[in-house]
């Protein structure tokens, strides 16, 4: 099935909003109802005089999505990509351009990232949870092949991969079976795959499956949360499919000018050295966790820019929810060191999630930890 089947009837007819500049850009521009005195800030900065934050940004962005495309290559042009305000916003646009509110369903695999689900909620649309493999946290496909054939309701599959709070990345092979045995839209969410030892995107392959869709972020391997810019890989038809659904001054003059900015040679270079940081700091934090006493086991896998430990009652010396909670209070009150308690979710129990910090906050991480537990 291709995937234009898929889309709502509504979005598939829609005509997007022409912007002032779509038809002309240049001379007097008394088009689109700016300020034509400019930004009213009383101390602004010479490279803010520069990008005319009085004027409405640049709706389609190609010279920002050139060079994202560029990044990842593989055949990958501006024509594949979506851009939003963080990839959350992806997951919202794509939720919309398939689900029909109070009708249609989403399945994720769990444990798995929130915001899927909160998306959901907000367009009144049904979550349907299939399990990972719970002690590898590795996609079961025919567990999952099997689920979604059994509901024609659930339109989209949310994969996250590395996946958010397992830190694993799911086999790839096991997606594309998931893909060529089912008729839905599969998205996987990338915002970790950076972080792996080299693991490949499976961005590129969007121009194989019209199935497919990849998210990515700048929020995390580009350090660049603040800003707030996120991307959908799609084929071409599809992506420009979300890209009439979004608000058309979605992205920033000032989100555009950094994501350039990132996007340059120098800043992959710095890019790829706090990766490398990343990693080896990973390393040896996983290294330190493990001889601290009443620390378990890492129950993720080692492909984010975090970690997921096991907390254990002193007495049993099994994991536990309770002394995981206490642990993560004492460490944020008393202690200033905020993790985040992930006991709740499905084959997490007593499982705190940690971010790999610099190398002088993960030495008070270890610290405080060894204090507390010892
Ligand atoms: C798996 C996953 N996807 C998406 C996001 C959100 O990214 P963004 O900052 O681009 O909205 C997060 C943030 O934590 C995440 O963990």
């Amino acid at each position: 099935m291709s995937f234009q089947a898929l889309v709502r009837p509504n979005i598939l007819k829609l005509v997007p909003y022409r912007c002032a500049r779509d038809d002309f850009s240049e001379g007097v521009l008394l088009d689109a109802n700016e300020n034509t005195s400019g930004p009213a800030i009383h101390d602004l900065k010479n490279s803010e005089v520069i990008l005319e934050l009085n004027r409405y940004p640049d709706p389609h962005q190609q010279k920002l999505k050139s060079l994202i495309a560029k990044f990842r290559g593989h055949g990958l042009t501006h024509e594949n990509l979506y851009l939003g305000v963080g990839s959350d916003e992806a997951i919202d646009s794509i939720i919309r351009v398939f689900c029909k509110p109070g009708i249609d369903k989403l399945a994720t695999c769990v444990p798995t990232y929130g915001m899927y689900r909160v998306s959901a909620d907000i367009n009144d649309v049904k979550v349907v949870s299939i399990p990972l493999d719970l002690e590898t946290f590795e996609l079961q496909p025919q567990v999952t092949i099997k689920a979604l054939n059994a509901d024609p309701s659930i339109k989209l599959l949310y994969l996250c991969s590395p996946g958010n709070p397992t830190g694993k990345r799911l086999n790839p092979e096991y997606v594309e079976l998931v893909i060529n045995n089912w008729n839905g839209i599969v998205v996987v969410d990338e915002a970790y795959i950076d972080f792996t030892d080299g693991a490949p995107s499976m961005a590129p392959l969007v121009n194989q499956y019209d199935r497919l869709i990849v998210l990515q972020t700048l929020s995390k391997s580009f350090g660049l949360a603040g800003v707030r810019l996120g991307l959908a890989y799609a084929c071409k038809e599809l992506a420009s499919i979300m890209n009439a659904l979004k608000a058309p001054y979605n992205i920033s003059v000032l989100t555009a000018d950094t994501g350039i900015r990132a996007l340059s040679d120098e800043s992959i270079a710095i890019m790829r050295t706090y990766i490398s940081e990343i990693q080896r700091e990973r390393k040896r934090l996983l290294e330190a966790l493990s001889n601290i006493k009443g620390i378990g086991r890492n129950r993720g896998g080692c492909d984010a820019n975090f970690v997921l430990v096991e907390i254990l009652d002193a007495a049993t010396n099994k994991p536990s929810n309770d002394r995981a909670h206490e642990v993560y209070n004492t460490l944020a009150t008393e202690r200033k060191v905020v993790v985040r308690f992930r006991g709740n979710e499905l084959g997490c129990e007593g499982c705190l999630r940690m971010s790999i910090g610099t190398k002088r906050e993960n030495d008070i991480l270890i610290r405080e930890l060894t204090d507390i537990l010892g």
